[in-house]
């Protein structure tokens, strides 16, 4: 009997197997998949697959029951749901979300393991909202304090924004939700930025703008790619030969998708040679302007099928193009055992929360003339205080562009204040900065500043303490999309602001909401500053703990905050190199970008990178070894950190090698991060923390062999808790 029962199952297996095609068969390998759909797909099929159907969707194969594939914005949370075929919102009332940190914050936590919760928590409301890929994370360096876009980035050095972004796409890919790494690339301004062609020497490529892409490619195996708006070399980047086939799918082995900015393709020919999988957002009379919805005109659509059916491309490009589509949607769309997915959950918002809590920067707090320091500012000791400041009740989650989110909820820095402070808190507005819009911005009448600042100076004199809340926001011409800053200095009449408050009241906390450095002249008249980026849903949580000390700050600076815009590499070297000529742009400044300028050229930043203060201290040790390493010999520095002073607490140490600049008669910076460690500590703790030091971290890019070298000779190696501050050297001798 028995027998008959597991010959009936066998019988039905085969027969379930034999009447599910392979391609329908999720147990089956995923190449033979691929193939065995391909060969089941038409001509017209495979061609509609390489292009839009909407805004945000590409077309699957209804008839073999191979589902739309759906896209959303991006990097910091599910984006509402646009219309099918404008840029206008759908209106829908159920798309609202948790709005996670900005990424300049998640970098500033300098917390890998944090980026992979982040990523993961971020693809289950994509999962929910049912989105099969999420456009970002966004990992362009950090060029300008200009570049409208740098809040959406992780800062100015390709090794910190690797460490953070392989995790960020581990979560996210982990439950069936692509990541689409943007923009691919040297898209480092939105000034001119839908056809600035940038021209840099193969060094700056290599060893500064794509290595966070390659690591999001080759360690976080990401499934998708957005090339950027700009040309690279004479080519734009959503077609570009060197970038896509030479250097992405052939060098790095690629094997996803990748996929165009919205309006980034340009070319038929180019877009079918050069490695472009998926046209999206193309405007569809070819010009500069939307026509009438036809995604026939997209040029991977009639004009490609035009070149295939004349035989001036050949069909293997369409099949390439096509095997990769139908991999990325096997990976997401397909895959049956994703899970379902939730919306604001606690979860998200615990996650939201303790990225924002450890992205805080503390950049100063100064010991007043009482000998005790500002912050943190203790609820129990019932102080009067006066919060002013726009960005502390603005929902700095609207505008900014396509990173724009709808969250379901909001804890601004008042309600967190007021959360904790109660009734010894009073605001006031202090400046007003108008509405975000895309374009151009709202002129704000002077005598609406004066009024607003009068006000605010008046209350300041009655309070015990000043908390301002300003910054920048997502207003055009601030940190958005689509345009740069005009101005280094803080808008809107802040610094005359800061200036009135200081006067009257010294007891000033400032704490700026950016994503960019900003100039900061009035800085020496305030005891204490805040960094508190763009913190999403639970920012006022985060900004309450930390001035009450409920949090002890640990954040550490992603990028350089110059004193004067001309300190920076990027405005160092006149118009073509930066904005450009509005054709062209030279990045003369090359490889030495953020600190690597600042330290080599001896530019002091006025917060340089890396640096965050904690209300604790620690003391680092370590037993110098002059060591000689040799081939691909490693070695071990050990490093204990103690918790000396009176609060728990996080540092982060941060390895940089400094190479001798006798080892080749290629310009090196002085310095370059290598390897860095967050460490919590207990008052009076110590640990240990190694430090593997292997020969890939003295090399750069040689041109006369194409590839990286670490060159023989002496180097440095500095351990510290900033990029300036190194309590902890070594020398290593390598021998090749
Ligand atoms: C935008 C952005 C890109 C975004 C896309 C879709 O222009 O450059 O980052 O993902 O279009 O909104």
């Amino acid at each position: 009997m028995k027998k008959i029962f597991l010959l009936l199952a066998l019988t039905m297996a085969v027969r379930a197997t034999a009447d599910t095609p392979l391609y329908l068969d999720p147990t089956a390998d995923l190449e033979a998949r691929v193939e065995d759909a391909l060969s089941r797909m038409t001509f017209n099929e495979k061609v509609a697959m390489c292009h839009a159907q909407s805004k945000f969707s590409a077309p699957g194969v209804a008839r073999l029951g191979i589902p739309d594939l759906w896209m959303s914005d991006g990097p910091h949370g599910v984006r509402a749901e646009i219309s099918w075929d404008s840029w206008k919102y759908a209106g829908h009332t159920n798309d609202s979300v948790t709005a996670f940190p900005a990424l300049t914050a998640l970098a500033a936590t300098w917390n890998p393991a944090l980026a992979e919760e982040y990523g993961e928590a971020l693809a289950e409301e994509a999962l929910y909202r049912g989105k099969d890929v999420i456009l970002g994370p966004g990992v362009n360096i950090y060029r300008t304090p200009l570049n409208g876009r740098n809040f959406e980035y992780m800062g100015e050095d390709p090794f910190l924004a690797g460490e953070m972004v392989v995790p960020y796409i581990k979560g996210m890919q982990r439950n069936g939700v692509a990541a689409c790494v943007k923009h691919f690339a040297l898209n480092n301004q939105e000034k001119w930025r839908d056809h600035i062609d940038v021209r840099l020497s193969d060094r700056a490529l290599r060893e500064i703008y794509l290595p966070a892409f390659r690591r999001a490619v080759i360690d976080g195996g990401a499934w998708s790619v957005m090339g950027a708006y700009n040309k690279v070399r004479g080519q734009h980047a959503c077609h570009n030969e060197m970038l896509i086939n030479n250097i992405l799918k052939g060098e790095w082995g690629f094997d996803g998708v990748v996929i165009t900015d919205w309006g980034g393709a340009h070319d038929t020919r180019e877009a079918a040679l050069n490695g472009l999988d998926l046209e999206m957002g193309t405007f569809t009379n070819g010009l500069t302007s939307e026509s009438a919805f036809t995604t026939d005109d997209y040029y991977l659509a009639d004009p490609y099928k035009k070149l295939l059916r004349s035989g001036e491309v050949a069909p293997s490009t369409l099949d390439d193009k096509v095997r990769r589509l139908l991999r990325l949607n096997f990976r997401t769309a397909m895959r049956r055992d994703k899970p379902f997915g939730s919306l604001c959950s606690e979860k998200h918002y615990d996650v939201a929360e303790r990225v924002s809590n450890e992205a805080i920067v503390l950049l100063k707090n100064d010991t007043l003339a009482s000998g005790t320091t500002l912050l943190p500012l203790d609820p129990g000791q019932g102080r009067r205080i006066l919060v002013v400041g726009e960005n502390a009740t603005r929902n700095l989650m609207k505008g900014g562009g396509s990173s724009e989110l709808k969250p379901k909820d909001i804890v601004t820095p008042l309600d967190g204040l007021r959360d904790i402070y109660s009734d010894n808190i009073r605001f006031t507005q202090g400046y007003a900065s108008g509405r975000p819009m895309y374009g151009h911005s709202e002129t704000i009448a002077e005598s609406v500043t004066d009024s607003l600042r009068h006000i605010a100076v008046d209350m300041a004199r009655e309070a015990d303490v000043v908390i301002f809340v300003g910054g920048l926001n997502k207003n055009h011409g601030q940190d958005c999309e689509g345009g740069d800053r005009e101005e280094y200095g803080l808008p809107f009449g802040q610094p005359e602001l800061i200036e009135a408050l200081a006067e009257v009241n010294p007891n000033l906390i400032v704490t700026l909401l950016s994503g960019n450095a900003v100039g900061m002249e009035w800085a020496d008249k305030v005891p204490a500053i805040l960094q508190a980026w763009y913190l999403g849903s639970m920012a006022g949580n985060s900004i309450g703990s930390v001035i009450s000390g409920s949090v002890n700050p640990s954040g550490k600076l992603p990028f350089s905050f110059p004193v004067n815009l001309e300190d920076n590499s990027a405005h160092h070297f006149g118009q073509l190199s930066y904005p450009g000529d509005s054709i062209t742009q030279d990045y003369a400044d090359d490889i030495l970008v953020g600190y690597r300028w600042h330290d080599t050229k001896g530019i002091p930043a006025r917060y340089p990178f890396g640096y965050g203060m904690s209300y604790t201290t620690f003391r680092l040790d370590a037993t110098p070894a002059n060591v000689t390493m040799s081939g691909n010999d490693k070695t071990e520095i050990k490093v204990k950190v103690t918790n000396t002073g009176k609060r728990a607490g996080s540092d982060t140490l941060q390895l940089y090698v400094a190479p001798d600049p006798a080892n080749t008669s290629l310009e090196r910076p002085v310095k370059e991060l290598k390897a860095f460690r967050k460490v919590w500590l207990e008052p009076g703790a110590t640990t240990e923390v190694t430090f593997a030091v292997t020969p890939d971290m003295f090399a750069c890019y040689d041109p006369d062999s194409n590839g990286f070298v670490a060159f023989p000779g002496q180097y440095e190696i500095l351990i510290g808790t900033s990029s300036t501050n190194f309590p902890i050297s070594e020398t290593i001798s390598y021998r090749q």
